[in-house]
């Protein structure tokens, strides 16, 4: 059996944030979740969180019926926060201990490190880094083989040189890192109880210790500051843009295009600069994403064109519509095959039937517009009386002319025909003309004011 151990139990303090270090986002998700997710991948029979900092909200975060949460109530070091949690181990389980904070571990890593545990007794992750600073050196003999981790607090300047670090994920038999865990001691710079000391206890007891030597950055990357997490951020989303460019989505640039979730796309997609993607989107064959779009959890069928500067959330488009420039659909919100939305039209829990237009600066709420119809520029649906809201139903091929405002509840039956700059609160029925303004009245021989002499 395959048990991991999360530690999660840190405050983070260089993030400088009230929010525990695990919680942030990385692409919309809280760190904590791409660790879980790693473990899964990685064949996790069970899943241990080690919890502390802000513990409800963390345990909140991570519930789910393969996880269980210990808590750690003080930190007293990473090999303490194991200890939380071994006890609740199956003595024979094979334990793979990852830290909360490193989220793009590889999950082909982390099964190269339990391989390598289930062999040889015990087995950790090693990576060569540029800039080493920070990390705990893994220090080798003169032939190569494991000696110790040495945090880099307790280093010495040799050692400071060494750029072989220790990531953090460490595997072995959970009854022998207990007993390693039990003999270590808070004898060194941070009086904390280190994890890696396990590893120097093994090698004293005859056990080799294999060392995995990491081949992607990723593996190695954490999370101890604002500057990291961008960084990390802006590595994740050239993965995924690599990704949708790999299954043939036309990417206009990978450095401006964030997917905050998940996002689906079919054959000839293609995505203009600086789009933004949240929740669950899916994009069909041959859609096309303008530039400077917000879309989110939205499904948009095949060859819809949604132009530049469009914000939807929570809407389903059909093939063939087009979107935009300057729309904004809401949640609720169905557009039917071949329908027109334009500039600056905000449409909330509606359905725009097939074909139909609302081309031009309209508001449309809690309403239905039948097939073919035209709402003309301006046009406003008074949904809400301060208390209530109520449906505006529109039947096929009506004409709402421009500026006007229908006040719910109302329908005008298809056919219908509303004369501009009317204020309709009244149904219309399918064959009647609905004109609601003050008529023209052409005064004759009108006398322009004039200006009066100023006698000040
Ligand atoms: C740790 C390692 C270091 C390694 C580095 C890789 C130790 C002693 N050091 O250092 O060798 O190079 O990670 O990133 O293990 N945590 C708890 N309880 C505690 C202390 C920590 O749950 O009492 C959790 C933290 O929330 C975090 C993780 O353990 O998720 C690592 O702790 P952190 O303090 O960031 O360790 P580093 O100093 O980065
Ligand atoms: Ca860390």
């Amino acid at each position: 059996m395959l048990e991991v151990i999360i530690l999660a139990a840190g405050q983070g303090s260089r993030m400088q944030s009230r929010l525990p270090k695990v919680l942030h986002q990385l692409s919309g998700r809280p760190l904590v979740h791409y660790t879980l997710d790693a473990a899964r991948a990685a064949g996790a029979d069970r899943i241990h969180v080690v919890i502390g900092c802000g513990a409800d909200a963390v345990e909140a975060a991570v519930q789910a019926p393969d996880v269980q949460c210990h808590l750690q109530a003080q930190q007293k070091g990473t090999g303490h926060a194991v200890q939380q949690a071994i006890g609740a181990c199956h003595p024979d389980s094979i334990l793979l201990v990852l830290f909360g904070d490193v989220p793009l571990v590889s999950d082909t890593t982390l099964r190269a490190v339990v391989a390598a545990a289930a062999e040889g007794g015990i087995a950790m992750l090693s990576a060569e880094v540029e800039d080493p600073s920070g990390y705990g050196r893994v220090v080798r003999d003169d032939q190569g083989d494991f000696l110790a981790v040495v945090e880099h607090k307790d280093a010495s300047l040799a050692q400071h040189q060494l750029r072989e670090i220790n990531t953090g994920v460490l595997a072995g038999k959970a009854n022998r890192l207990n007993d390693w865990l039990s003999r270590i001691q808070n004898n060194n710079a941070q009086s904390e109880y280190y994890l890696p000391d396990v590893l120097a206890l093994a090698k004293a007891d005859g056990i080799a210790v294999a060392v995995v030597v990491s081949d992607s950055a990723l593996d190695t990357l954490g999370v101890n500051t604002p500057q990291q997490l961008e960084y990390l951020e802006r590595q994740h989303q050239q993965v995924l843009a690599e990704r949708l460019m790999t299954s043939g989505v036309l990417v206009a640039d990978r450095t401006r295009l964030d997917i905050r979730g998940s996002l689906h796309c079919g054959r000839d997609v293609s995505i203009d600069i600086n789009v933004l993607f949240e929740g669950q989107v899916i994009l069909a064959d041959e859609v096309t994403i303008g530039a400077h779009c917000v879309i989110r959890n939205a499904t948009i069928e095949a060859g819809v064109q949604v132009r530049p500067f469009t914000h939807i959330d929570g809407a389903i488009i059909k093939s063939g519509a087009e979107i935009g420039p300057y729309a904004r659909l809401r949640p609720g919100t169905e557009i039917g095959e071949q329908a027109k939305v334009g500039n600056f039209v905000e449409i909330k829990n509606v359905s725009l039937g097939t074909g139909a237009k609302a081309n031009h600066l309209t508001y449309l709420g809690d309403a239905t517009v039948g097939a073919w119809s035209n709402v003309g520029a301006g046009t406003i649906t008074c949904n809400y009386d301060g208390a209530n809201k109520y449906r505006t139903e529109l039947g096929e091929g009506v004409f709402i002319g421009s500026n006007s405002t229908l006040v719910a509840p109302l329908s005008v039956a298809s056919g219908g025909f509303v004369a501009a700059g009317s204020t309709i609160t009244d149904d219309v029925s399918g064959d009647q003309l609905a004109v609601a303004r003050g008529r023209q009245r052409n005064v004759e021989g009108w006398q322009r004011p004039t200006k009066t002499e100023d006698k000040s």
